[in-house]
C-alpha cells in the first residue's frame, strides 16, 4: 500500500493511459459489445478468456483468475513493483518524469538498510577480489577451476570469492568507519563471546545470494578443508535475508525467463551455474528450502512451463511431488514438467562428468509429464510383483490419472495392462470409479445453477460459464457480494454492520475486503473508482472478487432493508452452507471407502438438511 508517488501522478497516469492500449501489445483485442476480449496473455488461452472493460479501466481472466487495473496488469507481465509499474506507464505515455520520483519508486529504503547493503557488496566485491587476484586466494581459484571445473568467465559472472583467515571484510569496515551495530546487523560477521568480531566465513569459497533486483543479501559459503564437517555455511536468516522468497540466480535469469516463458528451477546453485554453463539461462534454486508459494508467484507470472529439475533419491521426489502440487495449486494451466537425471546423479555432478553438451541433452530430453512422474514414484519402493503392493500401487495411480489427459489416461492404462498383465477394461472401470481428486484452486460449491445469479453477471461470463462450467456463487456467498457493494456505496453501511454483534463474513475473504473498503473510504474522498480501489489494496488474490461483486451488483441501490436481509441469509444460511460442504466431503470419502452404511446415513442427513431449510 505504500508508495511515495503522489496520488495526484497517479491519477494522471490513469487517465492518460488506456488498459486497452497497453494489454493490446500482448494479445489482440476484439470488441464484443462493451468489452474488449483476447486471448490471456498469462498462460496457454484456447477460448478468449481474458476481458477488458474499457470504461473502468480493469482487466479480468475468467480462465486463470488474474484480474486488476493497468497497474497490475504490467506488474505481473513485467515482473514489476507497483512504483515501477506506474513510472514505467508514465514513460510510455510521455508523462514529464522528474529524477527524485523515480529514485521514490525504485528506491524507498532506510538509511540502516541501504548500509547493510553497501556492506554486502563491497563483501562480494572484495571476496572476488581475493579469490582472483591474490596469493591467499590460489588454492581455492584452483579447487574452483580444476575440480568444479568452472572458467573465470564462470567465476566472474556468478561473483564468486573467496574469504581468506585474515578478517578482511572487518578491516575494510573498520576503515570506512561502518557502525558496530550495522556490522552485527549484517550477519557478515561472527561475535566472539568476548564480543570481538570476524569475518563469518573464514577459509571458505563464498557465493553471493541476490535478490530478484540484484542486490547482494547474503552469501553461501563451501568449505575446502576435507576435515571440516560443515560442508557448506548459508548467511542467517534475517530481515533482508529470507529463503522463503529468494531464488538464487533469479536477477540475472529473468531476462531469459520472461523470453522463453520456461523456468528450471534446481535444488543447488551449483546447478544453476551449470545449467547456465549448458546454455539454459533460465535457471533458479531455492536456498536450501521447499519450494514456498512466494516463490511459485514470482515465477510463475513470468511463465507457461516450468521445469523442475531434482535429486532421483527419495527426497528429491517427495520435493519434486510437493512442488508439482503448489505450481498446480497456484495455477492449473501451467505447464510443468519434471526432469530425470541419470544414475542418482544431481545435475553439477552430470556436468563435471560428462559436459555441458550432455546435460544439455538431458534437460532437453529427460522430461517427465507429472502423471508419468508421479506414476514412476509411485512404482518406486513397492514390490509390484506382490499383490497387495500392486494394488496399493494402483490405489495411488488412479487419482493421479482422474486429472490427466483422456491420451495420457490411455497411455498410463495400457503401460500398465502391459506390464502387470491386468486386463485394460478392468483398469478403466477402476478409473472411472476414482472420484476426481480438487486440484482446482479453492472455489465454491455450485448448489443451485438455476437460480437468478444468472442476471447478475455480463454477458461474457456467462458465454465462459456455458464453455467451461465453472460454478456459480451460493446464495450466502451472493449476500456476502451485495452487502460488500453496499458498504462500497455507503460507507455507514459498514458501520451498521459492526454493530451487529457477533456477525461476521462466512467467508474471510469479504471481512477483510470490509475493512480494506472502511480504511480506502477513510483516505478518499472521490467517488469509488475499482481501479483506484484494486491498486489501494494491492491484494491480486481478491482482484476477481472485487470485480465479480461490480459486475453483479454495480448498478443495484443501496436499500436499508435489503442490507437487513443480507444480514440475516448471511448469519442463518452461513453456517447451514459449511455443514453441506463437510457433509457432501464425507459423502465422497464414504464413496471412496465404499462404506454403504455411512453413505445411507450421511445422504439422509443431507437431504433432512436441505429439506429443513427448503434448500
Ligand atoms: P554436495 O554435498 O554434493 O556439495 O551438494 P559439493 O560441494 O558438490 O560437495 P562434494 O564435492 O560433492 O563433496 C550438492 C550441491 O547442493 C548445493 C550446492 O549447489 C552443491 O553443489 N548445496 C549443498 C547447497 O545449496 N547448500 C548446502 O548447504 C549444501
Ligand atoms: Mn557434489
Amino acid at each position: 500500500m505504500a508508495n511515495r508517488i503522489p496520488e495526484s501522478f497517479i491519477s494522471e497516469v490513469r487517465q492518460k493511459v488506456n488498459i486497452v492500449d497497453v494489454i493490446g501489445k500482448y494479445t489482440t483485442l476484439v470488441k464484443r459489445g462493451r468489452q474488449w476480449s483476447g486471448s490471456c496473455p498469462f498462460h496457454d488461452d484456447r477460448h478468449p478468456s481474458l476481458f477488458v472493460e474499457e470504461n473502468k479501466q480493469v482487466f479480468n481472466c475468467f480462465s486463470c483468475g488474474r484480474s486488476g487495473s493497468v497497474f497490475s496488469f504490467v506488474m505481473e507481465k513485467e515482473g514489476l513493483t507497483y512504483p515501477e509499474s506506474i513510472i514505467s506507464l508514465a514513460k510510455e505515455a510521455g508523462i514529464p518524469i522528474d529524477n527524485q520520483l523515480v529514485n521514490d519508486a525504485t528506491k524507498q529504503i532506510n538509511p540502516r538498510t541501504q548500509a547493510i547493503y553497501d556492506l554486502h557488496d563491497a563483501a562480494q566485491r572484495l571476496y572476488q577480489h581475493i579469490l582472483t587476484n591474490t596469493t591467499s586466494g590460489e588454492p581455492a581459484l584452483k579447487y574452483l577451476r580444476e575440480k568444479r571445473k568452472l572458467s573465470d568467465n564462470i567465476i566472474k559472472r556468478f561473483g564468486i570469492g573467496y574469504v581468506p583467515a585474515e578478517n578482511v571484510l572487518l578491516h575494510y569496515a573498520q576503515e570506512h568507519n561502518i557502525s558496530r551495530e550495522v556490522m552485527i546487523a549484517s550477519e557478515l560477521f561472527i561475535e566472539s563471546e568476548s564480543g570481538d568480531l570476524r569475518d563469518r566465513f573464514t577459509n571458505r569459497v563464498v557465493w553471493p545470494i541476490r535478490t530478484v533486483n540484484g542486490q547482494v543479501v547474503g552469501f553461501s559459503g563451501r568449505t575446502l578443508d576435507v576435515n571440516n564437517s560443515i560442508k557448506y555455511m548459508n548467511s542467517p536468516e534475517s530481515t533482508f535475508f529470507n529463503k522463503g522468497n529468494l531464488l538464487y540466480n533469479f536477477d540475472q535469469a529473468k531476462n531469459s525467463i520472461r523470453r522463453t516463458r520456461t523456468v528450471l528451477i534446481f535444488e543447488g546453485f551449483m546447478d544453476v551455474i551449470a545449467s547456465d554453463m549448458s546454455g539454459y539461462a533460465n535457471a533458479v534454486a531455492t536456498m536450501g528450502t521447499a519450494l514456498t508459494l512466494y516463490h511459485v508467484k514470482q515465477l510463475t507470472r513470468l511463465v507457461d512451463r516450468v521445469l523442475l529439475v531434482y535429486d532421483g533419491d527419495e527426497a528429491g521426489q517427495e520435493a519434486a511431488k510437493r512442488s508439482i502440487d503448489l505450481i498446480k495449486k497456484d495455477n492449473p494451466a501451467i505447464d510443468i514438467g519434471i526432469i530425470h537425471l541419470p544414475d542418482q546423479l544431481d545435475p553439477d555432478e552430470v556436468r563435471v562428468q560428462r559436459g555441458e553438451q550432455f546435460l544439455k541433452q538431458v534437460l532437453e530430453q529427460n522430461v517427465l509429464t507429472p502423471v508419468t512422474f508421479l506414476i514412476d514414484a509411485a512404482k518406486g519402493n513397492k514390490n509390484l510383483s506382490n499383490q497387495t503392493q500392486y494394488l496399493n500401487f494402483l490405489q495411488e495411480v488412479m487419482p493421479i490419472l482422474k486429472n490427466a489427459t483422456p491420451v495420457e489416461q490411455d497411455i498410463q492404462l495400457t503401460n500398465i495392462a502391459n506390464e502387470f498383465g491386468t486386463s485394460k477394461q478392468a483398469l478403466i472401470e477402476q478409473l472411472q470409479q476414482t472420484p476426481k481428486a480438487n486440484i482446482q484452486p479453492v472455489k465454491n460449491q455450485t448448489r443451485n445453477f438455476s437460480n437468478n445469479d444468472n442476471n447478475l453477471v455480463s454477458n461474457s461470463e456467462l458465454d465462459y460459464r456455458r464453455f467451461n462450467s465453472v460454478p456459480t456463487v451460493t446464495q450466502v456467498e451472493r449476500a456476502e457480494r451485495a452487502l460488500i457493494m453496499a458498504m462500497i456505496k455507503k460507507p455507514q453501511v459498514i458501520q451498521q454492520v459492526e454493530e451487529k454483534v457477533g456477525f461476521a463474513f462466512v467467508h474471510s475473504d469479504y471481512q477483510l475486503l470490509m475493512m480494506l473498503i472502511n480504511i480506502y473510504h477513510q483516505q478518499h474522498r472521490e467517488p469509488f473508482d475499482l481501479a483506484a480501489f484494486m491498486d489501494f489494496i494491492q491484494k491480486p488474490e481478491l482482484n476477481q472478487k472485487i470485480m465479480a461483486i461490480e459486475r453483479a451488483y454495480g448498478e443495484l441501490s443501496v436499500e436499508n432493508s435489503a442490507i437487513d436481509d443480507y444480514i440475516k441469509i448471511i448469519a442463518h444460511d452461513g453456517p447451514i452452507d459449511n455443514k453441506i460442504t463437510q457433509l457432501k466431503q464425507s459423502i465422497n470419502i464414504a464413496k471412496q471407502q465404499h462404506d454403504n452404511e455411512k453413505l445411507l446415513q450421511l445422504t439422509t442427513e443431507l437431504i433432512n438438511l436441505k429439506k429443513q431449510n427448503s434448500i
